[in-house]
């Protein structure tokens, strides 16, 4: 379905530091996930939902990004001179993907702050934002539908899915009021990492964003929040009250995601990514079969 928008932009510059030393030299969003860094699945998928321009925010090491989606002639001419297709094509993949810009966060001040460094690129349009590390499965269309919301609202709009309450600390969690659509709720209250027990509900705001440019002199004006970086979060909170500019909407996701920032979630990614893949399925279904056997002997 047709929508405004244009523009995804993908933060890149976090530290990483709980990949630590994976990401001594490499940004996290550059880990593979099987057999592709994870961010070019977030590439793919903002791409799938006609988002062709895409900017990355990047921060140290940049480099190893920036040449992933780069043509990478010595590789392609030794491919060609070997005449592999198929490896070719695969190299070939990332670099016809999208028309992709960078801009530099220098200090990774917090996501707030890597928003608002896209601001000369986006200029007065809505744009998607979308975490490097977070990938949605491609056949769930959640960015497709929120685009929709955001149209149909015209106001800013946040992925939202039901989290084990015991994990709620982890995440961003909205308060929330029903519309008259299934899998669309206003947000009315959002609160970053709640104390264990004090969450106001079990929606968490997951890597997945549709705003408003009216976000950046909001971003401009947030102060410093929890680990002194400038959270989104508090931005969006303010979007939420304002109802000049639409207030804020929750689509509420119940596909597949994949967390790929932590350890233990990152490692289920590969796993349940490569389980459905022609071509490495069928061999780590029965191998896992045998190792879960031998485990619980
Ligand atoms: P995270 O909080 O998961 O990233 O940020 P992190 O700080 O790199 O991770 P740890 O906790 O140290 O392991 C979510 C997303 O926002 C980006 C990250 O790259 C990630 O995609 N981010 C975060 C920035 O681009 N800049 C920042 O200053 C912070």
């Amino acid at each position: 379905m047709p929508h405004s928008v244009t523009k995804a932009v993908i933060p890149a510059a976090g530290l990483g530091t709980r990949f630590l030393p994976a990401t001594k030299a490499l940004p996290k969003e550059m880990l593979p996930v099987v057999d592709k860094p994870a961010i070019q699945y977030v590439v793919e998928e903002a791409v799938r939902a006609g988002l062709q321009d895409v900017l990355f925010v990047t921060g140290r090491n940049k480099n190893a990004l920036e040449n992933h989606f780069d043509r990478a002639t010595e590789l392609e001419m030794i491919l060609t001179s070997k005449g592999d297709a198929q490896k070719l094509s695969r190299v070939a993949e990332s670099t016809d993907l999208a028309n992709v810009h960078y801009v530099r966060q220098g200090d990774p001040k917090g996501l707030g702050h890597a928003v608002l460094r896209s601001r000369d690129h986006v200029g007065g349009d809505s744009f998607a934002v979308l975490l490097g590390d977070d990938i949605i499965d491609g056949r769930d269309m959640l960015l497709e539908r929120m685009l929709q919301v955001h149209d149909a609202k015209d106001s800013c709009v946040v992925a939202l899915m039901e989290v084990d309450p015991a994990q709620a600390h982890l995440y961003g969690i909205a308060t929330v009021e029903a519309t008259d659509e299934d899998d669309v709720v206003r947000v009315r209250g959002l609160v970053e990492k709640p104390e264990p027990g004090t969450a106001p509900s079990n929606l968490a705001v997951v890597g997945r964003y549709v705003l408003k440019p009216e976000i950046y002199p909001v971003l401009e004006q947030t102060e410093p929040g929890r680990g002194g970086e400038i959270q989104l979060t508090d931005a969006l909170l303010t979007m939420a009250d304002d109802e000049v500019f639409g207030g804020l909407h929750g689509v509420v996701f119940r596909g597949r995601r994949y967390d790929t920032g932590d350890r233990l979630d990152y490692i289920k990614a590969n796993v349940q990514l490569a389980v459905e893949r022609e071509d490495l399925g069928p061999g780590l279904r029965a191998w896992l079969r045998e190792f879960v056997d031998g485990f619980e002997r």
